[in-house]
């Protein structure tokens, strides 16, 4: 085997040869990790979640209704609202997407047998002789009902293509007035909730330069100014989400924030807290499969959803021009894996994907690059939570499973609100097969690291699909006491669970052995490790 040792922040690099389709063997790695209890905060929100009223994504998926059989809460699934508490779910994005840009809140408060049905965007996707009519039984009151249930902070997009600069104020005024003030805080205590919501983040839109509105990036700047000049002051001071760029087109769309800061900074003073960047891993053009696939698509996968990276790091460089202050933080608020149609859980499940052990290691690819940009990113939300793309649980009528993406979400919360450390992964770099032709290079690991109080959190993803790795991990402040892991991985790329067999991939219990200032452990090929690793 022809070795090279590289250094890079947290993912590592070498050479491998390649025999036939088969991965390089990757060699023994070190880890070097250095904590500072000053280090950048990770910010809990980058593990947030979006749902949309868009196929069974909110009816049946969270909202099975008050009179149904399965066990709910108001209404609301309850192992869903476990399960989100279990890997503290820290916010929500709703009602879209697409969908938010013609949704009308009114439609969706007061008695909810009067409430209007309405047109949902995604009725033009549906497969035909199903409807998507919208039955408005989820509006605000029940959306922040599950978000005081599961303890997440709401995060609402505004309308801002078929609505206007009123109707989101009045939305405004309606979520966080102080009640015996305006009218609207006095019709929201009449349907049930006296206290104000107190919503923080407003997405103002939803990818304007698509379906939410075919605009081009100054019209946009335009829009948004009128919509957020006379936004209703009340607490808590809102953090305002522009629509950034479609982050998956090929040139990045780095035109578009561009674009947008330039006509931002003609003598306009309206504030930008969050650009929102969406990354989709997007495989809808090609022949790629969900749940069949060989390695060149494993890899490929991979590769292509580590490719966020750049994203981030260009647009940051590209929003420094125009923020030299870096006011304006960078809100990934939709991201995930995009397979072709035709492996939907059920017709009527509109983008819905069985996912596998492939898509938990892209997960975990991402969560550790989030981790690394913290400083960047305000918030990120993975699209969607439940019963769509990138989907942490599957649900229909009574049966419930968690996705491999669940268990890293759920194997990386320790990260939440932990101080960033540095990690440098000395190892050796794949030579992987790829569909395009030819072979491609990928580090050989990834992975990211955190301290909070006496405790670190060591995440590592192993692509290979065929060869283990040695790690020395090496802390460099102090002595490690103890430590304990949990693995994810399966003997099959292809495995993934489904409501008929909901637990063919889940987390175990994964051996560490410390001494002194290390610990030592075996990754297996195809595997997600996350450490806690106790200091003394
Ligand atoms: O997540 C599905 C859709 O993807 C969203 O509605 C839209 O914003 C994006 O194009």
């Amino acid at each position: 085997m022809n070795r090279r040792s590289f250094l890079r922040a947290s993912a590592c690099a070498s050479v491998g040869v390649i025999t036939g389709s088969r991965a390089a063997f990757a060699a023994d790695s070190e880890i070097v990790i250095t904590a500072r209890e000053d280090g950048p905060e990770i910010n809990p929100n980058l593990y947030g979640h979006f749902i949309e009223h868009l196929g069974g994504v909110i009816y049946d998926g969270i909202w099975v209704g008050r009179d149904s059989k399965i066990e709910n809460i108001d209404g609301i699934r309850k192992e869903f609202v476990d399960d989100m508490k279990r890997i503290a779910a820290p916010n929500i994005r709703w009602p879209g997407g697409c969908f938010a840009d013609g949704y009308h809140w009114r439609d969706g408060i007061g008695d909810a047998t009067k409430r209007p049905r309405t047109y949902n965007y995604w009725q033009a996707s549906m497969p035909p002789g199903y409807d998507h009519t919208e039955t408005n039984q989820v509006g605000i009151h029940e959306f922040m009902h599950l978000c005081r249930l599961t303890g997440a902070e709401p995060y609402l997009a505004a309308n801002m293509a078929s609505g206007s600069p009123r109707e989101f104020h009045d939305w405004v005024m309606y979520c966080n007035a102080p009640a015996g003030t305006v009218s609207l805080a006095g019709e929201r205590a009449a349907n049930g909730d006296p206290d104000p919501f107190g919503v923080r983040f407003w997405g103002v839109g939803n990818e304007s330069w698509g379906c939410g509105g075919d605009m081009t990036a100054q019209e946009y700047s335009t829009l948004y100014r009128r919509f957020v000049t006379q936004f209703p002051a009340y607490p808590p001071k809102p953090f305002l989400v522009a629509v950034g760029p479609r982050g998956h087109s090929k040139d990045l769309d780095i035109g578009w924030t561009n674009g947008f800061f330039e006509s931002m900074q003609e003598g306009h003073r309206s504030r930008v807290d969050g650009l929102s960047v969406h990354y989709y891993t997007d495989f809808r053009n090609t022949a790629e499969k969900v749940t069949t696939f060989d390695a060149s698509g494993w890899y490929d996968v991979i590769r292509e959803g580590a490719r966020i990276e750049t994203v981030i790091e260009q647009h940051w460089a590209a929003m420094g021009k125009y923020d030299p202050s870096r006011h304006t933080r960078l809100v990934v608020d939709e991201w995930g894996v995009w397979y072709p149609k035709g492996e939907e859980i059920s017709p009527a499940y509109l983008l819905s994907q069985p996912l596998t052990l492939r898509d938990a290691l892209h997960t975990a690819v991402t969560l550790d690059i989030f981790n690394r940009h913290s400083e960047k990113l305000a918030m990120a939300n993975v699209a969607q939570t439940i019963n769509c793309l990138h989907s942490l649980f599957l649900a229909q009528g009574d049966r419930f499973a968690r996705t491999p993406v669940f268990y890293v979400f759920d194997m990386y919360r320790n990260h939440m609100g932990a101080r960033l450390a540095q990690m440098q992964i000395h190892c050796e770099e794949l030579r992987v097969p790829s569909r395009s032709g030819g072979s491609a290079t990928m580090p050989g690991l990834s992975g990211s690291a955190s301290i909070r109080d006496k405790e670190l959190t060591v995440t590592i993803t192993n692509p290979s699909l065929d060869s283990p790795v040695t790690a020395q991990i090496r802390f460099t402040n102090r002595n490690l006491t103890e430590g304990q892991g949990s693995l994810l991985t399966n003997s099959e790329m292809t495995a993934g669970n489904s409501l008929d067999h909901p637990d063919i991939v889940r987390s175990v219990a994964f051996p560490v052995s410390v001494a002194g200032k290390g610990a030592r452990i075996s990754i297996p090929p195809r595997a997600v490790v996350s450490l806690q690793l106790r200091i003394a």
